[in-house]
């Protein structure tokens, strides 16, 4: 895979343009910052002129204030007027051109979640990054399990709140292969900065390649590695560790076969049904010292699925072995 460009190609205040509609964005942004420019010196230097050139001296008096100057009035009106229009037709233009997806696009599915993103391809397949096809235009159909989260590609210029309770989109065509960043943009909890993910523009022909290879992980993998896999890509590892320390819901090492003490007092055993109930029903039995936050996985994980992390938490090197990639 191509490395993502270097960050040099991005501007002094940009990074690198990625996707077909960021030289747009970049432009009128460095328009504005222009126009901006140049009033704020103007005005400050006219500013400091006339503060020195009619400033107060001994022996003068004040002179009456002018009457209107319509020449003075109509020219310090239009200008600004002409350069708002301006700004509002690149502005508009820009934003249909951003709001609007051309029909061929390929649509992937995304749901914010506290505090990870998933990602569906029309396959059924889930992952934790976004993987894209280059050259080829993306149509992003987002919810979100909880709060109001924000997906925020810096280099495909877009950024698109994810709300609960309805769908919003937002599309792109990546220009370039490589690797980059996917940032969520609205302060959603604890675990905001965490909520990453990658974006994987694949080179011309090898995106259906990937899809299929990652799509057979239950047949290709053991079900141990397959429920590895996940347990990072499903954000289980978002609020579940596996050293020890609690987050957001208890730790799960060792607790395969272990009692585990529920916020009524009672104990039982962690075992297969326990953990399944606890993935379908997370608020059935609580553990003692958490809150009922997590939210269900009813009907976003498959039967073989589940049975894969219960393989995974049950497995020795399970509660030890971790892996990024
Ligand atoms: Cu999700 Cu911030």
């Amino acid at each position: 895979m191509a490395a993502a460009p270097d960050p040099e190609d991005g501007s002094f205040w940009m990074p690198p343009q990625i996707s077909t509609i960021a030289s747009n964005v970049d432009w009128l942004f460095n328009f504005i910052l222009a126009i901006s420019v140049f009033f704020f010196v103007l005005i400050v230097v006219v500013m400091v002129v006339f503060v020195l050139k009619y400033r107060r001296r001994a022996g003068e008096s004040a002179e009456a204030s002018p009457n209107h100057n319509l020449p003075l009035e109509l020219t310090w009106t239009g200008i600004p007027v002409a350069i708002v229009i301006v700004i509002f037709f690149f502005g508009f233009k820009g934003y249909l051109d951003m709001a609007t997806p051309p029909a061929n696009a390929y649509e992937i599915m995304v749901e914010g979640q506290k505090w990870n993103w998933s990602f569906t391809y029309p396959n059924g397949y889930v992952d934790a990054n976004l993987h894209v096809p280059v050259d080829r235009p993306i149509q992003l159909v987002m919810s979100s399990a909880d709060v109001i989260h924000s997906l925020y590609v810096p280099v495909f210029r877009i950024k698109q709140d994810v709300v609960p309770g309805r769908y919003s989109k937002v599309w792109f065509e990546a220009t370039e292969p490589g690797e980059y960043d996917l940032f969520c943009a609205e302060y959603c909890g604890t675990g905001h900065s965490d909520m990453l993910a990658h974006v994987v523009v694949h080179p011309p022909g090898e995106f259906e390649a990937w899809l299929e290879q990652a799509s057979n992980f239950l047949e290709t993998m053991s079900p141990v590695d397959a429920g590895r896999k996940l347990f990072q890509v499903r954000g289980c590892m978002q609020c579940h560790s596996l050293d020890g320390t609690a987050k957001t819901g208890p730790t799960l090492l060792n607790i395969f076969g272990h009692p585990v003490t529920l916020s009524d007092g009672t104990t039982v055993i962690a075992d297969e049904n326990y953990i399944r109930e606890s993935i379908l029903e997370p608020a059935a039995q609580v553990v003692a010292g958490f809150e009922p936050v997590m939210p269900t996985f009813q009907g976003r994980l498959k039967d073989a699925e589940i049975l894969a992390i219960i393989e995974y938490l049950k497995a020795p090197e399970g509660a030890t072995q971790e892996d990024n990639s």
